[in-house]
């Protein structure tokens, strides 16, 4: 082989690498763009798991293995009295509103003869493991959106799961318990009392960090975000000053208002049963699941689980008022650990400056600026 011949090899081996190189930028400029769709999804639903308060009570639960151990299903059979509004729960009872519910777990989706189900049940494939009925339970339609059952869920992890320990004895064959995902929580689920008390210290132990999860995100929230997520609310509510009552109260104001004290409303008897007042942290458990939270409240709305839109949300409803109450302490020192964009100085001086307001002229008003009641 002479250099001739050997410069043509190797010219063919690097236009090879060049023809390859250019298949896969290209490809990569084809498909790269299509990728961050899914996981962008994925990564939210995860954010959600890892801070939060009420939704950390939920969210950061332990497993349903490890909750199931300790489960009482005498307890989760008052429960059921929600669901059978719309399902029989009896061997052989009829569907009414939803499918009925005999022998539910383990069985396939959408698999109950005779009912109609959503199409988007029906896509959803699989099985209701102990898992999917855990996650379905918390809350229906965010975890299957379009499916029909037209159910807030329930937002209590030990609720949820002496609910499913219920269901999964009516069966003529109940599916074994699972086992619990950790050795610690497969040992001391033997052990009941000590099981119970694990828990618990858990759970106490949960709580405080919750609630710093709340003052930082309330710290370093995204005020027009917040803002944004107010359309919602406007379908019942109006938000700015002297404006009038519609399904719900005027919101003025709400933070640190006393429950159920807005001039001319006519609130449900469990909203003034429930007395105190609208705090950041009430808020925050109210708007994660208000029918959850306070059980009969004429307010007809799921409720928002992402908690940081929550915490953006009850950020922007603090402006809306003569004299913002001052964020949460422990705000100021949690937010220097994040990226703040807004020194804390500035956050808690309430000065008109920070206040994004309803006529600055944004296209995105929703119709309820002109109140029609
Ligand atoms: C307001 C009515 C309503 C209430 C209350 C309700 N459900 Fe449902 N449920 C439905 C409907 C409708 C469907 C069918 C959903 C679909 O096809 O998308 C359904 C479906 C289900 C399924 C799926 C069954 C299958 O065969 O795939 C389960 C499991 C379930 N419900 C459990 C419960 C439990 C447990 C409760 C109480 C905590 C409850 N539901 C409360 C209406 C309701
Ligand atoms: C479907 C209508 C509806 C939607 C949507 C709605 N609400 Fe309500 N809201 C109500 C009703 C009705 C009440 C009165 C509840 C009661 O008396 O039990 C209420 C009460 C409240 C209260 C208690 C106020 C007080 O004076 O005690 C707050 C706070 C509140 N809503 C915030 C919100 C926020 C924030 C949103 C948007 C994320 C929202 N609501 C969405 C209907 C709605």
């Amino acid at each position: 082989m002479n250099s001739f011949e050997l410069n043509k090899v190797i010219g063919a081996v690097l236009a090879s690498c060049l023809v390859l190189l250019s298949v896969s930028l290209i490809s990569d400029s084809i498909f790269a763009p299509v990728r961050p769709a899914k996981p962008g999804f994925k990564i939210e639903a995860k954010q959600e798991t890892a801070s939060t308060a009420p939704a950390a009570k939920t969210e950061t639960a332990a497993p349903i293995e490890t909750r199931l151990a300790s489960a009482d299903a005498s307890k989760g059979k008052p429960e059921t009295r929600v669901c059978m509004t719309c399902h029989t729960l009896d061997k052989n009872g009829p569907n009414k509103v939803g499918p009925n519910l005999y022998g539910v777990v383990d069985r396939p989706r959408a698999s109950h003869p005779g009912f109609d189900y959503s199409s988007a049940m029906k896509a959803k494939g699989g099985k209701w493991t102990f898992d999917e009925l855990d996650k379905f339970l918390t809350h229906p339609q965010g975890y299957i959106p379009g499916t029909k059952m037209t159910f807030g869920g329930i937002q209590n992890p030990d609720q949820r799961a002496n609910l499913i320990a219920y269901l999964r004895t009516l069966s003529d064959n109940p599916v074994p318990l699972p086992k619990p995902t950790t050795p610690a929580a497969a040992s001391t689920a033997q052990k009941q009392p000590q099981q119970s008390a694990q828990q618990q210290s858990q759970q106490s132990a949960a709580k405080p960090e919750a609630a710093t999860s709340l003052d930082s995100l309330l710290a370093n929230a995204d005020l027009n975000r917040g803002k944004s997520e107010t359309r919602i609310c406007m379908t019942c509510h109006t938000l700015e000053k002297n404006g009038p009552n519609k399904v719900g109260p005027n919101l003025w104001g709400v933070v640190d208002r006393p429950r159920a004290s807005h001039p001319g409303f006519d609130y449900s008897s469990a909203m003034k049963a429930k007395g105190g007042k609208w705090t950041f942290d009430e808020l925050n458990k109210f708007l994660t699941h208000p029918q959850g939270y306070i059980p009969g409240t004429k307010m007809t709305f799921t409720g928002i689980q992402n908690t940081k839109q929550r915490a953006d949300l009850i950020a922007y409803l603090r402006t809306q008022s003569d004299n913002p109450v001052p964020l949460p302490k422990s705000a100021a020192s949690a937010s220097t650990n994040g990226n703040t964009q807004k020194p804390p100085s500035q956050q808690t001086s309430g000065s008109a400056q920070n206040r994004p307001r309803p006529n600055s002229g944004s296209t995105q008003e929703p119709p309820q600026q002109n109140p029609s009641q």
